[in-house]
């Protein structure tokens, strides 16, 4: 069985890493859950793209001989640049496994995600998944969604009519910027508002179906229903599945 072959494993030391070296150790140990003939979908952000780099690492090395299908430019970028077979998203239908990164997980195994902008792609290439492994470090384990916030990608057109909506509905927050203070834009040339209140989402599929059925919004980033398991990586060094 797939999760049987992940060993825990420690850093020989009382060291506490941060939650980069925490990350990098989770993207080193996802990568060994990938095996010769499936077909991956690569996640996006910093701990899949730590990933992603042991993948390619494999592959050149060990002769680890895969395919992917990416949720951003960016983790495409990276996989071809690595010299993986890369697939077109427009064309699969069914990926072995998938591996991406969270912003907050809850016991239920909903999930918010998008804080790297990219939640629109990455749930569709979830919902290609015959099994979908979320590597996150320690901090991201939660019992309830929404301290981190929750993005929604929607259509630039309409936006304050959007957002008025979105307002009527007590959902409040930000558009979000790049640092000069211009939109930020998704690989689909979206926005993205990130709402900050309310801060828990206690039904998330709820609040998934109120925000969604608004005309403009194409995605948010509550994601659920997904046949997943959790790699948690913690500052002592461990990185094991989340007991479901
Ligand atoms: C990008 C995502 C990422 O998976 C999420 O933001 C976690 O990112 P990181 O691994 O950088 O902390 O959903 O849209």
């Amino acid at each position: 069985m797939l999760y049987s072959q992940v060993q825990e494993y420690y850093i020989p030391s009382d060291m506490t890493l941060d939650q980069t070296e925490i990350k990098r150790l989770i993207g080193k140990e996802a990568a060994q859950l990938v095996k010769t003939g499936m077909v991956v979908g690569l996640g996006s952000g910093t701990t899949a793209t730590f990933f992603i780099e042991s993948l390619v690492k494999q592959c050149q090395e060990e002769g680890l001989e895969i395919q992917v299908v990416s949720s951003s430019t960016k983790s495409l970028s990276l996989a071809q640049a690595g010299g993986i077979p890369t697939l077109d998203p427009q064309e699969v239908t069914k990926v072995d496994i998938v591996i991406d990164g969270a912003d907050e997980v809850n016991p239920q195994g909903q999930m918010i995600k998008g804080g790297g902008g990219a939640l629109t792609r990455e749930k569709i290439i979830a919902s290609m998944g015959k099994q979908m492994i979320v590597i996150v470090d320690e901090s991201k384990v939660v019992d309830h969604l929404g301290a981190f916030g929750l993005p929604i990608e929607f259509l630039e057109v309409g936006v304050a009519s959007t957002i008025a909506k979105l307002k009527a509905l007590s959902y409040r927050g930000k558009i979000r910027t790049n640092n000069e203070g211009s939109y930020y834009r998704t690989d689909n040339k979206n926005l993205i508002f990130d709402i900050d209140h309310p801060k828990q989402f206690l039904d998330p599929k709820k609040d998934h179906q109120q925000i969604i059925t608004i005309p403009g919004v194409l995605e948010t980033g509550l994601f659920f229903d997904l046949p997943v398991k959790v790699l948690v990586g913690y500052a002592d060094g461990t990185v094991k599945f989340r007991e479901e």
